[in-house]
C-alpha cells in the first residue's frame, strides 16, 4: 500500500500500511508511551488557526481560543505564541492561561456562573473582558470591581434566538437555553450596565452553539446582533468590539462545515454592508482549532464475539473519550496497521462498568487482540472532559511537529489520583 490521506485529516496519513501523524509513526508512540494515548498534530492546529487568520487579514480582529476544547498547557502555549487570546469559563482556566504564558489582556471570561472569587482573580489579572450573562452577574462584577478600586471591562452576551441546528446539548442560542440575555432585554441591560460605576461597557457578544455545520445560523445571528448594536449605540452606549463566539463544526463523519475563511468572507461582507466592518472583531473558536488535530490511540484487549453482537474491548473508555456516551457522538475508529483479512462488525467498547461505555457502534474492522486502533477527531472535548471514573488514570498526551514528538502530559498515576484525599484518623 502506498501513501493514503484521510479525508478531512490532512496531517494524518497511512504510509506503507502504517498510520502516521505528520512524520511520526503512531505505533512507535504507542510502544514508547503506552495506551490510551492522545497524539496531536501541531501542523493541523496551526493550519486550522491560519484559516481564521486568512479570513481576518487586514482586519482588527482577535482570535480567543475557547480553551475548554483542550486546555493542556502546551497547547495553550502554542496558541499564545501564535498570537491568540483565550476564552475562559473558570478561574482554573485563567490559572492555566497564566501558567502557559498567555496574555491576560487577551482573555475574555464567559460563563453563566462566575463566582465572586473568580471575578476577583480575573480583575486582579487585568483580563480583557467579562462576557456577562445576567443582570445579577453585572451587579456582582460591579461590586467586586468597586471593592478592588478597579473598573471591569464588560460585554453582554446576547441570546439572538437562532437555531444553530446542532445537538440540543450543545445548542446555546435559543430562548430556552440558560445562556445570555434575551434579545428583547439586551438594550435595557446595556443601559443598566452603563450606569454602574464599577463597569466599563466595551463590547457585545453572542455564541449560538457548537459543531455548527451550516452558515445560515451565523448569518442570521450576525443580523440579529447588528440590529442590537445599532439600537444600543443609538441609546448612547458605544461598543468597541463585537464578539461572534465560536461553534464552527468539524468533519467527524462526512460532515461538511464551511471553511473558516470562506465563512468569514461572507460574514465580513455583511458586516461591511451594515457599516460595522471597522470594529474590533473577536471570535471564540474551540473545536475547529483542535478537534481534527488529535487522535486517541488504544489497544484491543479482548475480542468477545456473541450471538447478537460482537464486542471489541479496547483499553480506552468513556472516561477518556466521553463524547459517544454523552452525545452519541461519532468518532471514526481506524487501525494503526490495517490487516488484509476480512472485516467483521464490532461494537467497540471500553473497560468501564457501564453499558454506556462505548466508543463506536457497528464498526467494520479486521482486528485481533493486541492490535492498536486510532480514534479520530479526538483533539477537542476529549482530554478536557476526561474523568477518573472507575479510578482510571487519565491518558498521556504527545504533541507532534514534523518528525518530532513531545510528551506534553505524563500518564496520570493512582497516587496522583489519591493526592488530597484523607483517611479517617
Ligand atoms: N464560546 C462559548 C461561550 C462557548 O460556550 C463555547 C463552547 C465556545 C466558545 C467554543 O465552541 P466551539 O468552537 O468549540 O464549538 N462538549 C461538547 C461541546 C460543548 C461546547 C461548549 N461551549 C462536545 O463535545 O461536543
Amino acid at each position: 500500500m502506498t501513501d493514503k490521506n484521510l479525508p478531512g485529516h490532512p496531517f494524518i496519513t497511512y504510509r506503507n500500511n502504517e498510520l502516521y501523524v505528520e512524520d511520526v509513526r503512531l505505533a512507535d508512540l504507542a510502544r514508547q508511551h503506552g495506551t490510551p494515548l492522545f497524539v496531536y498534530s501541531q501542523g493541523a492546529m496551526l493550519s486550522a488557526l491560519a484559516a481564521y487568520q486568512r479570513g481576518f487579514a487586514g482586519r482588527n480582529a482577535q482570535i480567543c481560543y475557547a480553551m475548554k476544547a483542550n486546555s493542556s498547557l502546551a497547547i495553550l502555549q502554542l496558541f499564545a505564541r501564535a498570537g491568540c487570546g483565550f476564552d475562559i469559563v473558570s478561574g482554573g482556566e485563567l490559572q492555566r492561561v497564566l501558567a502557559a504564558g498567555g496574555n491576560p489582556a487577551k482573555v475574555i471570561f464567559s460563563g453563566v456562573g462566575k463566582t465572586r472569587a473568580e471575578i476577583r482573580l480575573a480583575l486582579q489579572a487585568d483580563i480583557g473582558c467579562f462576557n456577562v450573562e445576567s443582570e445579577a452577574e453585572l451587579d456582582a462584577i460591579n461590586e467586586v470591581a468597586l471593592s478592588l478600586g478597579k473598573t471591569a471591562p464588560v460585554s453582554i452576551r446576547v441570546n439572538p434566538n437562532v437555531d444553530a441546528k446542532t445537538h440540543p446539548y450543545i445548542s446555546t442560542g435559543l430562548k430556552d437555553n440558560k445562556f445570555g440575555i434575551a434579545h428583547e432585554h439586551a438594550l435595557a441591560t446595556y443601559q443598566r450596565a452603563a450606569r454602574l460605576p464599577g463597569l466599563k461597557v466595551v463590547g457585545i457578544d453572542c455564541h449560538i452553539g457548537s459543531q455548527i455545520t451550516q452558515e445560515d445560523p451565523y448569518l442570521d445571528a450576525m443580523e440579529r446582533v447588528l440590529e442590537l448594536v445599532q439600537a444600543i449605540e443609538a441609546a448612547g452606549v458605544h461598543l468597541h468590539h463585537i464578539d461572534f463566539g465560536g461553534g464552527l463544526g468539524i468533519d467527524y463523519n462526512g460532515d461538511t462545515p464551511p471553511a473558516a475563511d470562506a465563512l468569514w468572507a461572507k460574514l465580513l461582507t455583511k458586516l461591511d454592508a451594515r457599516g460595522y466592518g471597522d470594529r474590533q472583531l473577536m471570535i471564540e473558536p474551540g473545536r475547529s482549532l483542535v478537534g481534527n488535530a488529535g487522535v486517541c490511540l488504544t489497544e484491543v484487549l479482548y475480542l468477545k464475539p456473541g450471538e447478537q453482537k460482537n464486542f471489541c474491548i479496547v483499553d480506552a473508555a468513556m472516561n477518556d473519550l466521553p463524547r459517544p456516551a454523552m452525545y452519541e457522538a461519532y468518532h471514526q475508529i481506524i487501525p494503526l496497521n490495517p490487516r488484509a483479512s476480512q472485516t467483521s462488525i464490532w461494537e467497540v467498547v471500553g473497560p468501564v462498568c457501564e453499558s454506556g461505555d462505548w466508543l463506536g457502534h457497528e464498526r467494520a474492522l479486521a482486528v485481533n487482540a493486541g492490535d492498536q486502533l486510532a480514534v479520530l477527531s479526538a483533539g477537542a472535548y476529549c482530554m478536557s472532559m476526561a474523568s477518573n471514573y472507575n479510578t482510571r488514570s487519565r491518558a498521556a498526551e504527545v504533541l507532534v511537529s514534523g518528525n518530532q514528538a513531545h510528551l506534553i502530559r505524563l500518564r496520570e498515576t493512582s497516587t496522583d489520583q489519591m493526592r488530597g484525599e484523607l483517611l479517617l484518623s
